[in-house]
């Protein structure tokens, strides 16, 4: 199965959408999901929405397939609303609709669908492919991470393989475009950290293997986050002191996950403890200041704070990266100054205005 052979459909009405697959599956693959089911990983190619008996849950899947880009069909009892109503990749009929009319109206965006990808440039198409790939590997280590499960740290090194290729072969404007339209607030963060850890390996000319262990560092450094409840992970607001202290022990969390299972070497396991620490002593979880904190931890610390300060967050829009590199000048002590340095004129110049939106 390919990402641009698929075509989805999110249904509350399974003998209806068992019509429908049966019908698609002639031309494409095709598959039906209920309305609770995440989005697989490998992107469909078109996606049928076809929720009617709750509106709002119907409307977040408008919202989460416009995101990504993927035209969708939605049947429905009322019309769309905002934005997306003007999209020509957002076509809706009426709930009872006939099904050849429905037939014909899926082919119709399948077909212009097909005709876009063949007119994308080969390297962007590549690149996509390779965060598709990136994003389903941190999905799944996050997803193992959450039930006890243990790693795979084959599948780890596979994804930073491939974020390593990706942003040397489409630099890292291109991977923060295409992961600024996934929708996984913490995938997308540890997809962004890890992007901004393989150009900056690249830019200090670091040899492969380290571009490797920094990269793959900064892919898992919040992977303690699995175990964060998800009242205060997702909350859509600034967090109280206490549920910042709640937060806080992810560093914790994920050096122990990781160390527990094994695998993982002591340079690895000092990252996802110490990302948080700063040069001056007043960061956490040990506060632990100057020659404490090694180089590999510096490194993703820097990402990861321009990462989170060009991320959109619930509470303000993303940083430009200007203003974003200003505030970490202004962190004077606590970060390393030289390497800040390096970090803007390898990384930050070739970014210029793209953001994690
Ligand atoms: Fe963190
Ligand atoms: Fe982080």
């Amino acid at each position: 199965m390919t990402q641009d052979s698929v075509v989805l459909i999110v249904s509350d009405r399974p003998d209806r959408a068992s019509l429908l697959v049966r019908a698609v599956e002639n031309v494409l693959l095709c598959r039906s999901i209920e309305p609770s089911a995440a989005l697989p990983a490998d992107l469909p190619l078109v996606v049928v929405i076809d929720v009617t008996q709750d509106e709002a849950t119907a409307a977040a899947w408008v919202r989460r397939v416009y995101k990504l880009r993927i035209p969708s069909l939605q049947l429905t009892n009322r019309p769309p609303q905002g934005a997306v109503k003007t999209s020509s990749a957002v076509r809706t009929l009426p709930a009872e609709a006939p099904r050849t009319v429905i037939l014909a109206t899926l082919f119709n965006l399948i077909e212009a669908q097909q005709a876009a990808r063949a007119r994308l440039p080969a390297g962007r198409r590549a690149a996509e492919a390779l965060v598709h790939r990136a994003n389903a590997v941190i999905g799944d280590a996050f997803e193992a991470a959450r039930s006890g499960q243990p790693l795979s740290v084959a599948e780890v090194d596979a994804g930073t393989e491939v974020i390593l290729d990706a942003v040397s072969d489409c630099g890292i404007r291109t991977w923060l475009e295409i992961i600024g339209r996934y929708d996984q607030q913490l995938y997308q963060h540890s997809l962004s950290v890890a992007g901004y850890a393989a150009a900056f390996g690249a830019g200090l000319s670091l040899c492969r293997a380290d571009q490797m262990r920094l990269a793959r560092a900064a892919l898992l450094h919040d992977v303690g986050k699995a175990k964060i409840p998800l009242a205060i992970l997702n909350k859509p607001g600034r967090l109280t002191a206490e549920e910042t202290q709640v937060m806080r022990t992810h560093s914790v969390i994920g050096a122990e996950l990781l160390a527990r299972q094994g695998g993982f070497d002591a340079p690895m396991l000092a990252v996802v403890r110490h990302h948080h620490e700063m040069l001056d002593g007043s960061g956490y979880p040990d506060g632990l200041s100057g020659d404490a904190i090694p180089d590999l931890v510096r490194l993703v610390t820097i990402c990861d704070i321009h990462s989170a300060l060009t991320e959109r967050r619930a509470y303000r829009d993303p940083l430009p990266h200007a203003e974003a590199y200003a505030i970490m000048q202004d962190m004077g002590p606590k970060l390393d100054g030289d390497l800040l340095r390096v970090f803007h004129g390898t990384v930050i110049g070739s970014v210029s205005d793209a953001s994690v939106a």
